[in-house]
């Protein structure tokens, strides 16, 4: 078939097969998977209870959010402790029986690694603010305000001023790109870097395979600290101008790797959002800072800028094909990637990426499985997301937690929405979405616990959508997964789906399609992301995959029913 987009393909990045190529990620967000003690938190222990069910799903590496000490003002995104355990969680000789239960199983586990900033529940910082002539004040980044007021205007994340004013000090602020329980580390002292190196590799002695880097583009900032022109209602400018992959990270970053990563067989799967593709290659080539990245390109396509949530977007299949591509070509080109859907920043994929409430559905989450597991990378799977789980309908801001749902819902009524608009923007968006509970079962509490008043409401949906269910039937997203995973790594078109180009196909504009190609064997990869039938052409081949029970053959092609995917090895006779 001819290929317009082919003659184009830049040469592929090739070099030897890593093991972490092979893998297959799960992330479990572990307050919310299972709760093994019924206090309404789930805890390290639910998770060495449901290997089983992990082992069954076939997935070989799992990588589990932060479980260290933290007043969880950000659910562990704020450590007080990196060498400790959050008690909630459980200790760590809950963590090492993890581990070596999951090892015998053949799963390796990475963690989170959150090293832009601590809690300021630390001891460093708790030290630093306390006393102004302490060493660890030099740990963080502390400065003189202008004229009474903060020393910049930049925004954080979470919304309001990067600078939180310093009790009993006049005219004093610290700097913080999140929260402001948390802090950023100050990479410009090489006393602190050291102390972060020590820390990972004693954990990489540990036995763990690597880890997942928290917002590790945001350590390096403009060291001028200078105004930016305000970009929002409030007068603030976003910290990503001046405090976001600045010029000097290089440096910070290319040690990072040397004095830990690099020391150890292990993987770094950099979280490093505002990396441009021309990038790439410092990122994830030869010597490359991580071993893969995540790109957020198309993860944030419903909403201008991924932190608000306000700016929505009327994106089109069209787009979002073209975004996929480009993502892969460069990752390709440079490196590995790390593929996901879903993770627990993001709202449910089957709400966001499928318009039609009807195809929200079995049929819906197979399709979207199907166009980003068999992308060049390795897949990482989000909890639930091999359910087909989806977003809630909450009816007031009072049963929302996450720390930036909170503020979307204050800087949009600042920007003059409604407090219902608001809310609407919330529900579409909400990090919360994918922090539900698990749903295990169709009891009250989706037998996520026992506690009937679990840290965060359930969806509502469990009695359809849950794990119990889906692994009695033949036919259900969880057996799709687990048929995926099977293709990938352990049938005789592995080499082809792990290692094979990946080569984009001509279709039409609701039809995202593409190729896994090595040597004369070609694996075809179709989707039709509508909710009407589309034809195309000039496919065909032996089918691997189909999220319906049948396949319609149609003039020179086939005809694919709203929503269908299809995975099939081409036919050599059909060039
Ligand atoms: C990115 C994490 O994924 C997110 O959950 C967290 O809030 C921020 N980094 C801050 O650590
Ligand atoms: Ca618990």
């Amino acid at each position: 078939m001819e290929n317009a987009f082919q003659k184009d393909t830049p040469k592929i990045f090739m070099e030897k097969p890593i093991w972490w190529k092979d893998e297959v990620v799960y992330q479990i967000y572990p307050k919310s998977f299972y709760d093994s003690n019924n206090d309404g938190i789930g805890d390290i222990k639910g998770i060495t209870q449901k290997l089983d069910y992990l082992e069954k799903l076939g997935i070989t590496m799992l990588w589990i959010c932060p479980i260290f000490t933290s007043p969880m003002v950000d659910n562990g995104y704020d450590i007080s402790d990196y060498k400790g355990i959050q008690p909630e969680f459980g200790t760590m000789a809950d963590f090492d029986e993890l581990l070596t239960a999951a090892k015998k199983r053949g799963i390796k586990i990475i963690l989170d690694l959150v090293v832009n900033h601590s809690s300021d529940e630390h001891v460093w910082f708790q030290s630093a603010l306390n006393d102004p002539t302490s060493k660890y004040r030099n740990y963080y980044i502390f400065k003189k305000g202008k004229n009474a007021s903060p020393p910049n205007n930049w925004r954080s994340i979470f919304g309001g001023s990067v600078w939180e004013k310093v009790p009993n000090e006049e005219n004093m602020y610290y700097f913080h790109t999140f929260d402001k329980k948390q802090p950023d580390l100050n990479w410009e002292n090489p006393i602190l870097r050291q102390e972060i190196y020590d820390m990972i590799n004693w954990w990489l002695e540990k036995g763990i395979s690597g880890f997942r880097i928290d917002s590790i583009t945001f350590i390096k900032k403009d060291q001028d600290y200078a105004d930016v022109t305000p970009d929002g209602a409030d007068g603030l400018a976003s910290v990503k101008h001046k405090g976001r992959n600045r010029p000097g990270i290089k440096d910070f970053l290319t040690e990072l790797n040397r004095e830990t990563f690099q020391k150890y067989e292990c993987v770094s799967v950099g979280e490093a959002p505002g990396v441009t593709y021309e990038e790439y290659d410092q990122y994830i080539g030869h010597n490359g800072y991580f071993n893969m990245i995540f790109d957020f390109h198309y993860a944030d396509i419903d909403v201008e800028s991924g932190s608000e949530w306000f700016r929505r977007t009327n994106w089109q299949v069209k787009e979002l094909k073209d975004q996929i591509f480009k993502s892969q070509e460069a990752i390709q080109r440079n490196g590995w990637g790390a593929n996901f859907l879903e993770n627990h920043d993001q709202p449910r994929s089957i709400s966001k990426y499928i318009n039609d409430p009807k195809y929200q559905n079995d049929i819906g989450a197979k399709a979207l499985g199907t166009l980003f597991f068999f992308l060049r990378g390795t897949p990482f799977i989000y909890q639930g997301q091999e359910l087909g789980m989806k977003n809630f309908i909450r009816e007031t801001i009072a049963d929302f937690n996450d720390v930036s749902s909170l503020d979307n819902y204050q800087r949009s009524m600042l920007e003059g929405f409604t407090s219902k608009e608001a809310l609407e923007f919330v529900n579409q968006r909400s990090r919360d979405n994918s922090r539900t509970p698990f749903q295990w079962n169709a009891s009250e509490t989706a037998g996520f616990s026992e506690s009937t008043s679990p840290w965060l409401k359930v969806v509502g949906d469990h009695k359809t959508i849950n794990a119990e269910l889906q692994m009695e039937q033949e036919d259900s997203v969880f057996y799709y997964y687990k048929k995926m995973i099977q293709l990938r790594n352990s049938s005789k078109y592995r080499d082809t789906l792990i290692y094979g180009e990946f080569v984009p196909v001509n279709t039409n504009d609701y039809i995202i399609a593409y190729e896994r190609i090595i040597d004369t064997e070609t694996i075809q990869v179709v989707i039709n992301l509508r909710n009407q039938a589309s034809f195309i052409d000039g496919i065909s081949g032996e089918i691997l995959l189909n999220n319906y029970s049948e396949i319609t053959c149609e003039r020179n092609g086939l005809k694919l029913q709203p929503y269908q995917a299809l995975v099939l090895r081409k036919d050599k006779n059909h060039e």
